[in-house]
């Protein structure tokens, strides 16, 4: 408002001087020159002079008032270069649109998160509000109407493609003179900060849930020890056919009940790992030497080649890497049928790795079903079967060793576990030996 009330006085003030200055030259001009003039000589005299003062006018008022509108042009192209500039260069996404929801603006890191483009979005129907949440958009665009903040929420916007994503949103009302009140929305993905809140409440619920299994596995050992004893007398004292068959029933319950017992305490184990210089292929030998009857009873071929890795040492607690053998083994032996078909190898990797696999021709693991399997209590066996602790167990011991398990499955031909670990340094070898 200031602005204009400086242009019309410098305007008026000029044209002002102007006049002043032509008139004054016509003054001089008229004592020097037409001193002695007649009327009608002085008339067309004054009427040049009226002439001249107008068009000297008009042709300023013109030239002045073009200028300023240049420099207002110009100045407001700077200041939407500006505002486009600090658009682009923020980091969440931000939407400008209207009380009808009709967008108006969309930066660069909108147009990543959502996956429309600018140029197709303007002017349209906000389309990333799903259905859910348009109650909860109203409510917000009247709160901010009303002077309300509304920061930081975390709600849930549907990109062009896929699922909605969590968002944390602010909403801020956008007033300019003279048009309708615009809301301006400020969204950034927080699907990796939910996730981890997700795996963190996970690992509390699991810490929880591993302390209190601990306690009570600790107090079933040894009546489920005592129990098996009895049921194993009663067994063998059983005279009557149909008693005896119940009583080994009994016997294979409590035989996975101490199981389950046996494997909730190697899973919240708290005792110290025992680390030595160890052969892995060696290892590998003596546990597939040790379960060979077992899988040979199904009638299952198992094929051990450990030559590429003879000699290969592992700085590790030989019990423990066993114990993950037994657990890989058992798996595959699950998944096969008879006439099937597992191998174990040992092999050296890169530099200072040294690799160990199980791998087997049997039912294979859905995509599902891959995801899960190394949460602890994850089983597809039917109840009274499998404890789901195996793999959990596993990976735990694997990961205390430097190591990486990894499995890889296909539905109907087979799964193969690798496990990767470090090969023991010169140090430790010293030391060892
Ligand atoms: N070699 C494999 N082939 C097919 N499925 C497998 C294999 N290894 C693991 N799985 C799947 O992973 C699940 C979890 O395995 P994990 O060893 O942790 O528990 P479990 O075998 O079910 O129980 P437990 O180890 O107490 O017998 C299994 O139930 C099975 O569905
Ligand atoms: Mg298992």
């Amino acid at each position: 408002m200031a602005e204009k009330h400086w242009f019309w006085a410098t305007l008026a003030l000029s044209s002002i001087t102007i006049i002043a200055a032509v008139f004054a030259a016509w003054e001089l001009l008229e004592n020097r020159y037409f001193r002695n003039a007649d009327y009608v000589t002085l008339h067309y005299l004054y009427l040049t002079r009226g002439v001249a003062s107008s068009l000297l006018l008009a042709f300023w008022a013109a030239w002045f008032v073009l200028r300023q509108r240049r420099q207002s042009e110009e100045d407001l192209r700077r200041s939407r270069e500006r505002y486009r500039g600090l658009l682009e260069a923020f980091p969440g996404a931000v939407v400008l649109y209207d009380s009808e929801l009709r967008v108006l603006e969309w930066n660069a890191p909108a147009e990543h998160l959502y996956g429309y483009a600018k140029a197709e979005i303007c002017g349209r129907a906000l389309p990333i509000v799903p259905q859910s949440r348009q109650g909860e958009l109203r409510e917000f665009m009247l709160r901010v109407t009303s002077g309300e903040p509304v920061l930081d929420i975390e709600t849930l916007r549907a990109p062009r493609q896929g699922e909605p994503i969590e968002v944390q949103l602010s909403l801020l009302p956008f007033r300019e003179p003279a048009v309708p009140v615009y809301f301006l929305e400020v969204t950034s993905d927080i699907r990796e900060r939910v996730r981890l809140r997700a795996q963190m409440l996970e690992i509390e619920k699991l810490t929880s849930m591993g302390k209190m299994a601990a306690g009570t596995a600790h107090h079933l050992n040894s009546p489920l020890a005592a129990l098996l004893l009895r049921v194993e007398l009663m067994r063998e004292r059983a005279m009557d056919a149909g008693l005896r068959a119940d009583v080994e029933r009994l016997e294979d319950g409590l035989n996975f009940c101490r199981h389950f017992v046996q494997r909730l305490l190697d899973f919240t184990r708290a005792a110290p790992v025992e680390k030595r210089n160890h052969d892995l292929a060696a290892t590998l030998e003596s546990v597939a030497g040790f379960f060979r009857p077992i899988i040979q009873a199904k009638r299952v071929r198992l094929e051990v080649d450990t030559t590429e890795a003879r000699g290969g040492q592992v700085y590790a607690d030989r019990n423990l890497i066993e114990a993950v053998l037994l657990i890989l083994l058992s798996n595959a032996l699950d998944a096969v049928h008879a006439g099937g078909e597992i191998r174990a190898g040992c092999s050296r990797t890169g530099p200072g790795r040294i690799r160990f696999f199980v791998s087997d021709n049997g039912c294979g693991i859905t995509a599902a079903h891959l995801e899960h399997v190394f949460e602890p209590f994850f089983t597809t066996k039917e109840p009274g079967k499998g404890t789901g602790l195996g793999l959990a167990i596993a990976r735990n011991v694997i990961t205390e060793h430097g190591g990486a398990i990894r499995i890889e499955s296909q539905p109907g031909s087979g799964t193969t576990v690798s496990v990767e670990l470090p090969l023991a340094r010169e140090g430790a070898l010293v030391a060892a030996s």
